[in-house]
């Protein structure tokens, strides 16, 4: 299908390799509650531990907003100074390449991993200095196969050296096998879970799916798409209001 030569371009993150710069748009940047939120979820992720830096985002269904959080939370570990890549893996239907408009004429993860472009084509640099993105590309007919291929190995060994975290997103477990395949290649997954939308036996079916390819689940992110916040956000504080000498107020 690809006439390239897989070898030609090169996986490495040079210093200053860029395909340019994006404003990236994520949902709720100036909502407090939210923003709040993905402070807590970002310290989380930091006290998994040093060796937890390639962390894939997957779900049991569609729109559970895997997209919109590993977005955030990419934006949130910039902001706390950790130096994040954000991989957009869903090469089926990318939301975040309609979100942040780049031009008609660009690479991605898609023509990366099929040996179309090296890294300078599909990096793109955002108005947080820490902030990268490889956006999913054009769909391939053939994901699964990029995804478990040699060049996506390199592309997550090479940006581990350069990146604090590597966010990935993915397309929903329970439809297709690409995130476990991605997996396979992470540290830790965490899965994004719709409460009330959701059964126990769809979160556990994708955990063993998870489990099997080799990655360790770090948890499950809540996401409660139908605004009850509010509520979460509370018991948060509730639960995370301590005194600096670390006695608890509550
Ligand atoms: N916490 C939230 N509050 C309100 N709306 C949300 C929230 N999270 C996601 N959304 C909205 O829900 C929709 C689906 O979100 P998103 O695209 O992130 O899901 P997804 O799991 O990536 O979907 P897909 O499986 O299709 O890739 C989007 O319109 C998004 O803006
Ligand atoms: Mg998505």
């Amino acid at each position: 299908m690809f006439e390239h030569d897989n070898n030609q371009y090169d996986i490495q993150f040079n210093k200053g390799i860029s395909a340019g710069r994006v404003n990236f748009n994520t949902s709720s940047s100036d909502d407090y509650l939210t923003n709040e939120n993905f402070k807590t979820l970002r310290t989380n992720i930091m006290f998994c531990g040093a060796d937890i830096k390639v962390i894939v985002l997957t779900s049991s269904r569609e729109n559970e907003g895997k997209s919109t959080v590993s977005a955030e939370l990419a934006k949130s570990l910039a902001e706390a100074g950790k130096k994040t890549l954000l991989i957009d893996a869903d090469m089926r239907k990318s939301v975040l390449l309609r979100r942040n408009v780049v031009s008609q004429n660009f690479y991605g993860l898609s023509e990366l991993l099929s040996g179309q472009a090296g890294i300078d084509k599909v990096l793109y640099n955002t108005q947080d200095p820490y902030f990268d993105a490889i956006f999913s590309g054009r769909f391939p007919p053939n994901p699964v196969e990029l995804l478990g291929g040699e060049r996506f190995k390199q592309l997550i060994e090479s940006a581990r050296s350069v990146y604090n975290y590597v966010l990935i997103d993915s397309p929903p477990l329970g439809t297709v096998i690409d995130a476990a395949v991605i997996a396979a290649r992470c540290d830790g997954a965490a899965i994004v879970v719709t409460p009330g939308k959701i059964t126990v036996k769809e979160v556990a079916e994708i955990k063993d799916q998870l489990i099997k390819s080799g990655c360790k689940i770090l948890g499950a992110i809540l996401n409660d798409i139908e605004s009850k916040r509010t509520k979460y956000y509370k018991k948060y504080y509730r639960r995370y209001e301590y005194t600096p000498s670390g006695k608890r107020i509550k």
